[in-house]
């Protein structure tokens, strides 16, 4: 059952989805979207695994309603620029600081 809508815009897409107002942003990105950026890791908003950027702020999407989000999200996929790493990013590639990689989208 869809009881609200909203605009979502990243890199990627700009889509108008349906939620339920207690749908989690995490799914939202990942399900509806095709955002793999963020992912399902604790489920407890400790491990980081989820992280998104709204509003200049590091936000854990598994634990945010998507109905209180009203400003634009950032994923990890939206912090490259025009086909350029952010040097964040590039920082991680330099030094292969990546072990198994699961946690490196809450990590940069
Ligand atoms: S799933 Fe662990 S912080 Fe979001």
């Amino acid at each position: 059952m869809e009881n609200e809508q909203s605009n979502i815009e990243s890199e990627r897409r700009n889509a108008h989805i349906g939620y339920r107002s207690f749908d989690s942003l995490l799914y939202i990105l990942r399900n509806d979207l095709g955002l793999q950026g963020p992912r399902f890791g604790c489920g407890l908003g400790q491990c980081g695994t989820c992280t998104v950027i709204i509003n200049g702020v590091a936000i854990r999407s598994f634990i945010t309603p998507t109905s209180t989000v009203k400003s634009e999200i950032t994923t990890l996929e939206g912090l490259a620029k025009n086909g350029v790493l952010h040097p964040l990013q590039q920082a991680w590639i330099d030094e292969q600081v990546p072990q198994c990689g699961f946690c490196q989208n809450g990590q940069s």
